[in-house]
């Protein structure tokens, strides 16, 4: 298992996975991307030092998801966090993911705090971050607007071990 950085040569594979509809229901922005519009994004994106976007590889060497951390604060050493697995990926890829990007994040990275949001209708990313051990830290009423209107975003954080 392994999580490597996401370079030009993935972005089609993970454009596949981000514009399938049980990943695209999931996410903020909820809109198909175009294949240029995506590439457009990630050479903005792979030029910001506080973001990083990586492929996540499973024991039989497959590309099985995405993980990212963003808005990286060196200071206060906290970020937040999204992810989805290929649609078509066995159960249990979501947990080794999570687990191997939360080692990367605490032990290699040297972070001390990580921040997510979920939307409410996201039961499996809701139970998910309590799997892996994620308390809720705020529910933030009609915070967003998507294609079944308005509703509510849940903040959840995860502080590494003492
Ligand atoms: C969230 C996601 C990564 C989980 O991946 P997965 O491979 O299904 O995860 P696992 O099989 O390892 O399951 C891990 C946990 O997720 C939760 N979960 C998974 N599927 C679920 C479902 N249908 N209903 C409720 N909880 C579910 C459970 O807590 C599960 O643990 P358990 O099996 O011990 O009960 C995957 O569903 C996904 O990519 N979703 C779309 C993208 C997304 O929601 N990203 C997060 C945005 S905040």
């Amino acid at each position: 298992m392994a999580l490597r950085q996401i370079g030009e040569d993935d972005l089609e594979l993970m454009l596949r996975w981000r514009n399938h509809p049980s990943v695209r229901s999931s996410m903020f922005s909820q809109s198909i991307i175009e294949l240029e519009q995506h590439r457009l994004w990630f050479e903005r994106e792979s030029k910001k030092s506080d973001s990083v976007w990586l492929l996540f590889i499973d024991e039989s060497n497959t590309p099985r998801g995405v993980v990212y951390f963003t808005e990286m604060n060196r200071v206060s050493r906290n970020a937040f966090w999204g992810f989805y697995a290929a649609p078509d990926a066995p159960t249990g890829t979501g947990t080794k993911m999570g687990r191997e990007a939360l080692a990367h994040f605490f032990n290699d990275l040297g972070f001390h705090k990580l921040n997510a949001e979920v939307l409410e209708s996201n039961e499996r990313s809701y139970y998910f971050h309590l799997k892996l051990g994620f308390h809720v830290e705020g529910v933030f009423r009609d915070q967003h607007r998507g294609e079944n209107g308005y509703e509510s975003v849940i903040r959840f954080a995860l502080i590494e071990q003492g």
